[in-house]
């Protein structure tokens, strides 16, 4: 209860103990979807690969340029170097997310996808189904042609009573209602306390019944992430993506192994919070904390590890400065995660966060810069240390580890 508690208050959870998303009305038959999901990857071989011309007329020339995100007909995900992640949009509690925002995050949405950014992140809990929904609105309003370059990741809840690989699919399929369209990658969120083999039984039916086009998860740990990929295996589907936290203030999977074992399998890192939930932006400091759920966090990395956080915060500048005298910390923070060879989803909320964080995709760090924002990080202890973490650490029906980092 205690667990199920602080997940709530993590994701937003406020309304009821027992989940009952909201559907949309509209039935998605089966033929549809696999229809859909035909067209998406026919689709999918015109997506961009340059930036268009609507980034401003000065931006240096692109180096990140992000590619397709391209699914193979096996299941396997080739991931572009940057999406957008959307738990802000539709989450009130942890973000303060009101409808009035709704306008802007569209423009957001838009600028996002006609400036070769088309990969968005999401979840079932985000916003209790509302971020998939301002995403299904958001998509139905833009041309045909902006529209097909759209791919969607959302995310199965975990929660505890969810015990069975049917729940996995029930849950995909009033995903997909939501989305209006097929999940293009299917993601457990994070592990629960038992269950957790079931649950790889149900994305693979998932797969099977075409309601997804690809699967990974999230919040797994090195055994959890090898444990998955063989059971999928089995039924020939390969495990595309882990999603983990990792930022210059939250190392874990670099520095314990996971992004290794992860890169051994072939499973993709997502790096999410690459801004540390906009800790790492520079708008932040001891003097002007977040409101809300995050102020703890910046009280202790502002107050309680303040002279390795103004360093950490020196060595962006530093590099940031070299790109120009306006080019902002966050390009800095995600091109630091993208250099490690992750996907990166930096969340925004409005026009200027958007637009700044895809300028991130016009240049990249020098191997020196990494390895002094590697020696500025590693003096800073993770925000969150993995034993504080909400997920629960080991499966207690087969003891298997599931998180670790
Ligand atoms: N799998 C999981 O368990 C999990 C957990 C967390 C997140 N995620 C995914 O990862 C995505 C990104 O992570 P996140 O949203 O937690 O945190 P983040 O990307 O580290 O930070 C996003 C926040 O930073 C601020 N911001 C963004 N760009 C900025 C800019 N250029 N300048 C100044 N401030 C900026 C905005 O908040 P303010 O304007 O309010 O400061 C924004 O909401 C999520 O949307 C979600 O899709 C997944």
């Amino acid at each position: 209860m205690k667990i199920t508690a602080r997940l709530c208050l993590l994701f937003g959870w406020v309304h009821a103990l027992k989940p009952s998303l909201p559907t949309n009305n509209a039935e998605i038959s089966r033929r549809d979807a696999i229809k859909a999901t035909t067209a998406i990857s026919t689709a999918s071989i015109f997506l961009p690969t340059t930036q268009s011309l609507a980034l401003p007329l000065d931006a240096p020339a692109v180096s990140n340029a992000p590619p397709a995100v391209s699914i193979s007909a096996a299941g396997k995900a080739t991931l572009p170097k940057m999406g957008l992640g959307a738990w802000a949009w539709g989450d009130s509690l942890f973000w303060g997310y009101s409808k009035d925002e709704d306008k802007e995050l569209e423009q957001v949405f838009r600028y996002a996808i006609e400036n070769g950014v088309s990969f968005f992140d999401t979840a079932e809990l985000y916003g209790i189904g509302r971020s998939e929904s301002l995403i299904k609105d958001f998509a139905a309003r833009m041309e045909d042609a902006d529209r097909q370059k759209i791919s969607v990741a959302t995310k199965f809840a975990a929660l505890p009573w969810r015990t069975k690989r049917g729940d996995v699919v029930n849950a995909a399929e009033a995903s997909v209602r939501r989305l209006g369209r097929p999940i293009d990658l299917y993601q457990i969120h994070f592990p629960n306390a038992y269950a957790n083999e079931a649950y790889w039984d149900g994305l693979a039916d998932c797969f099977d019944k075409g309601l997804v086009k690809s699967v990974g998860v999230s919040n797994y740990g090195k055994d959890a992430v090898k444990a998955c990929h063989s059971s999928l295996a089995k039924r020939g589907i390969p495990l595309s993506s882990n999603q983990v936290q990792m930022s210059l203030l939250y190392r874990g999977p670099l520095d314990n192994g996971l992004k290794d074992t992860c890169d051994e399998l072939g499973v993709q890192t997502i790096a999410y919070s690459p801004l540390a939930l906009g800790l790492l932006t520079g708008k932040y400091n001891a003097q002007n904390f977040p409101k809300g759920p995050r102020k703890k966090l910046a009280e202790r990395l502002f107050v309680e590890n303040g002279p390795a956080a103004e360093r950490l915060l020196d060595s962006m500048r530093s590099i940031a400065v070299k790109r120009g005298a306006d080019t902002p910390l966050s390009q800095v923070a995600l091109n630091w995660c993208i250099a490690k060879n992750t996907c990166v989803i930096p969340g925004a909320r409005n026009m200027k966060q958007v637009k700044q964080n895809l300028g991130a995709l016009q240049w990249s760090l020098t191997k020196d810069e990494v390895a002094m924002l590697d020696e500025a990080s590693k003096a800073l202890p993770s925000l969150v240390p993995p034993e504080a973490s909400p997920f629960p650490k080991k499966d207690k029906d087969t003891g298997l580890i599931m998180f670790d980092s």
